[in-house]
């Protein structure tokens, strides 16, 4: 990794092309030969702060460190003294003086940049209402994989213009990526997100397409990835969400748009029959499953990288 790069793993904006390739290295790498990592964090304790639900994030996390010699603290909204009025600072400094490296899921992001601002120990970002970094590092492995590259593959990202959207917009376009958006109105992803993508792709060669037309983001596209329609703390919003997204479900039809190689992602939970058809997330061409495992490897390797004891 270069000596510039983040000592946190906030968004995929801040990271080089160069260090999110070293990422994807390291990852590779963790996942083909595991048993020589078993000590990378050896005495390392990573805190998991949680204040939204977590199935992935959450057994990855603590399974990845406990698999590189380290431990894992669970730290769920009750079991600390945020929602009591204990300050982001406070908890920042606290935990940083007794662990060696904080992931968190918050719903604010400038409360996780605030918590990254304040600690004196690598803050990684388990996501927050704006990103999902951790997930398309993983998702990028995924299509890697898959396809043996990246620069020059089409991803269509059918739905809300949300938090999955944005990591995956900062990090296909940084690797080259024909990235599409499709979604409703009034659900475009942030224009400031765009904007830094459209620069991205500008120098790596890919290229951002933001369009209401579900088939239009779908066509001839490598990969359609979609995500829930309403996220974790909309659920008050979730009635309007399914009228609203209802044109916009990754079923067999907007499958056919897509070439015929086409694989399908979702960061997952799903909701079958909502946002994508059983059909599809359970059919040949889904690869959800791949990419859930590959959480583990990929933030095995931001552990190593930000927490290591020997890399
Ligand atoms: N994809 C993902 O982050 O899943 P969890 O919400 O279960 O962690
Ligand atoms: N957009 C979803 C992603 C879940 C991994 C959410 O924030 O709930």
């Amino acid at each position: 990794m270069s000596r510039n790069s983040p000592r946190h793993f906030l968004s995929l904006a801040d990271h080089t092309d160069e260090d999110i390739r070293r990422y994807l290295y390291l990852s590779r790498m963790v996942k083909l030969n595991p048993t020589g990592f078993r000590d990378a964090c050896s005495g390392k304790t990573l805190a998991m702060l949680f204040l939204k639900p977590s199935l992935r994030t959450r057994v990855s996390f603590q399974a990845g460190i406990f698999q590189l010699g380290g431990q894992g603290l669970y730290l769920g909204p009750k079991d600390i003294q945020l929602h009591r009025g204990e300050t982001i600072v406070d908890t920042a400094r606290v935990l940083s003086r007794y662990v060696d490296g904080i992931m968190s899921r918050m719903f604010s992001h400038e409360d996780m940049l605030d918590l990254a601002r304040h600690a004196t120990v690598p803050v990684i970002n388990g996501l927050t209402n704006h990103n999902h970094p951790c997930q398309v590092l993983a998702d990028l492995l995924t299509i890697d994989e898959r396809f043996g590259r990246l620069a020059g593959l089409k991803i269509a990202y059918i739905g809300d213009g949300n938090n999955m959207a944005h990591s995956l917009l900062h990090g296909c376009a940084r690797m080259g990526m024909h990235v599409a958006v499709g979604h409703p109105e009034g659900y475009a992803p942030d224009a400031d997100v765009v904007a830094r993508s459209e620069a991205f792709a500008r120098r790596t060669g890919g290229s951002v397409l933001v369009t209401r037309d579900p088939r239009e983001a779908a066509r001839d596209a490598d990969i359609i990835y979609n995500d829930v329609w309403t996220s974790m703390g909309q659920e008050a919003e979730s009635q309007t969400r399914l009228e609203v997204f209802g044109g916009f479900q990754v079923n067999r039809d907007l499958m056919a748009c897509a070439r015929p190689s086409a694989i399908f992602m979702h960061c997952l939970p799903a909701h079958r029959g909502e946002e994508v058809a059983a059909e599809v997330i359970d059919g040949p061409q889904s690869v959800v499953m791949d990419q859930a495992e590959n959480r583990l490897h990929a933030q095995k390797a931001i552990l190593v990288h930000l927490m290591g004891v020997r890399f």
